[in-house]
């Protein structure tokens, strides 16, 4: 889709150190993808499938065949509307503050941002406290946590108990056609604040995770879902699972969509490594912390080109 921009708007310039180095990047043939259907045939094989790709990558993408196709062909439809038709409506949303139950913005706070990131999203922020919304009171992460926990030894209902009243977001992505994508970013390097991030992208592709040094594409799968673990569920698994950090590159002829629903614990839960975990020889690797105060941390000083916070003590 053309934007009519012929060069990029000054804002969305990375300075040289923020930009993706081309030979740091590498393929991501090695980002595991598991299949789904395998939590029923054979539950102590996924078990241990999941949690090798949590500890080893903490990204992976999920093959779930009919829900991928029911939403390839309405919710990208309905979307992509909201963003290309409806300048005049989604303005009515928009706004800098994080959590108020409807967002639309554009980066993520621009004011407080010198170099912004190249997209625009919506975002439904809601809490599991609230009787009455509409999203499923048990989400599909639940099933993958209740893995999770297994595959730390423990009852399957640990970490989603450790959550309390979780609080779900829902967003969606959109980023346009940009005139220079080697000098700006879709969204700068992050780790996921929350507890698990599932996410549903198109086939335009752009997302990379954060090995060491190198960046590894992840290749749009048909039928698949990107999981990764975000910060908490590092926290409660002392380290086990990773936090990754990931990225988007933009395209110069191309809009991409991604929708993304992050499953995160209550506000007033207090965070860390879960005692079943800890002994002499595991002793804990992070504090406890309000999960509150994790996510102010992250708003109010990581901002800017870098909002992924060191976790470990
Ligand atoms: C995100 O990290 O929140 C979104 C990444 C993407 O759009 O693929
Ligand atoms: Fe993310």
């Amino acid at each position: 889709m053309d934007n009519g921009l012929v060069t990029i708007p000054g804002r969305y310039i990375k300075p040289p150190s923020h930009r993706a180095v081309k030979h740091l990047i590498i393929p991501g043939v090695e980002i595991p993808v598991i299949d789904m259907a395998a939590l029923e045939s054979d539950r102590e094989k996924f078990v241990q499938t999941l949690c090798k790709a949590s500890s080893e990558w903490g990204i992976f993408q999920v093959l779930i065949f009919l829900l991928r196709e029911f939403i390839c062909s309405q919710l990208r439809k309905i979307i992509f509307k909201i963003f290309y038709f409806l300048f005049k409506e989604k303005m009515k949303y928009y706004t800098e503050e994080v959590f108020v139950p409807v967002r639309y913005c554009m980066s993520m706070t621009p004011s407080q941002e010198t170099h912004m990131e190249w997209h625009d999203h919506f975002q439904h922020y809601f809490s599991n406290r609230e009787k009455e919304h509409p999203w499923p009171k048990k989400p599909a992460c639940y099933k993958l946590m209740s893995a999770l926990s297994e595959g730390l030894g423990l009852d399957s209902n640990r970490l989603v108990k450790s959550f309390g009243d979780s609080e779900m977001i829902l967003r969606s992505n959109y980023y346009l056609p940009c005139p220079n994508p080697d000098l700006a970013l879709g969204m700068n390097g992050h780790t996921d604040s929350g507890g698990l991030t599932i996410l549903f992208e198109d086939q335009v592709g752009g997302l990379q995770a954060r090995k060491g040094d190198l960046w590894y594409d992840l290749k749009p799968i048909k039928n698949a879902f990107i999981v990764n673990i975000a910060d908490q569920l590092e926290i409660l698994s002392n380290g086990k699972y990773k936090s990754i950090e990931h990225r988007v590159l933009v395209q110069p002829d191309q809009t991409r969509l991604s929708i993304v629903a992050f499953c995160n614990p209550s506000r007033d839960a207090v965070i860390g490594p879960l005692p079943e975990l800890i002994d002499e020889q595991n002793p804990p690797l992070y504090k406890s912390t309000l999960y509150q105060e994790h996510i102010t941390n992250v708003y109010t000083k990581y901002l800017d080109g870098k909002h992924s916070q060191k976790l470990q003590i």
